[in-house]
């Protein structure tokens, strides 16, 4: 079984506030765009999960067990009180620690792979519910990758999914990828809560948003485009805020972080715009890829 698992961006990103239990509630665009990386999975006679990656992002390694892809395999014979006997081969396109949702696409394409294997119907509401329960506990953006939708708002810790439609024509998005790692858990530990005021001003931007992407028309997004977490990861790293600056020094173009970084991307309707900024980007230790939203 071979199966793509593709990164996405976050258009907008606001976090509406801190739970008892240490996570953020926020609300989200997600979006998938045509940067993948590539998972293959087959049954084999050992009685246990042997993971081989490939990597072709730059990115730091991850001991097996602590790869998501590892742990949704297993999590996956656990629930379906099957033998752990499968070889799983990923090829790394997506940087890890980007904010690109690679480690959380490989794992929700693991978790539909192994249910293909075993020809089990994605569509029974009882095997969707056990899947999802899975995708939540390896992590807050697994269910989003899990849900199959192109566009979606995640609210919640991230696994409430509201799919979008997008109707408008979309822009061309280049993504840059600094090399340099942000951890997830401290750009959430350092960034600030906006007072309520603004965030319910966010809000009603996000509803415009979502209206102009669901109607036919072109429309600018540099308004609109918002992400939270950015004051944090970059006073974590200032090469990602000198990367957003850089990107947005260029007219034509909307430059964000996505996630918690350290990755931005830039929008523009013009390819022949985002090709010629990519090739102004020097080609060491920076990854940079013109993808599509998809
Ligand atoms: O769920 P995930 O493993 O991706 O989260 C990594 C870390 O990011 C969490 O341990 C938590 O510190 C932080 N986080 C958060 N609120 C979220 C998602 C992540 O505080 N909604």
């Amino acid at each position: 079984m071979k199966i793509k698992a593709f990164a996405k961006v976050n258009l907008f990103l606001e976090i509406t506030s801190k739970r008892k239990d240490g996570y953020h509630n926020l609300k989200s665009i997600f979006a998938r765009i045509s940067l993948a990386d590539e998972i293959e999975i087959k049954r084999n006679n050992c009685n246990e999960i042997r993971l081989l990656t490939i990597n072709k992002a730059n990115f730091t390694p991850i001991p097996n067990k602590d790869n998501l892809v590892w742990k949704a395999a297993d999590a996956f014979c656990r629930e379906f009180s099957i033998k752990p006997a499968f070889d799983i081969k990923v090829v790394k396109n997506i940087p890890a620690g980007a904010g690109l949702g690679g480690g959380s696409s490989d794992c929700a394409s693991t978790l539909r792979a192994m249910a293909g294997i075993l020809g089990l119907n994605l569509r029974d509401k009882k095997i969707e519910r056990k899947l999802f329960s899975i995708a939540a506990q390896l992590g807050s953006d697994v269910p989003f990758f899990l849900s199959n939708n192109s566009m979606g708002i995640c609210s919640l810790r991230g696994e409430k999914i509201k799919p979008i439609h997008p109707l408008c024509p979309m822009p061309w998005i280049l993504v840059l990828w600094p090399d340099v790692f942000v951890s997830t858990a401290e750009v959430y530990k350092i960034f600030k809560l906006a007072d309520p005021k603004d965030i319910r001003k966010n809000l009603i931007r996000l509803k415009e948003f979502e209206k102009n992407i669901s109607q036919k028309k072109a429309f600018d997004f540099t308004p609109f485009l918002f992400n939270r977490l950015e004051s944090g990861a970059f006073l974590v790293s200032p090469e990602v805020e000198k990367m957003k600056n850089f990107l947005n020094s260029h007219k034509g173009i909307s430059a964000l972080m996505s996630g918690s970084g350290s990755a931005v991307f830039a929008l523009s309707y013009d390819r022949a715009l985002l090709l010629s900024l990519k090739r102004k980007i020097p080609s060491l230790h920076k990854f940079v890829f013109l993808a599509k939203f998809i």
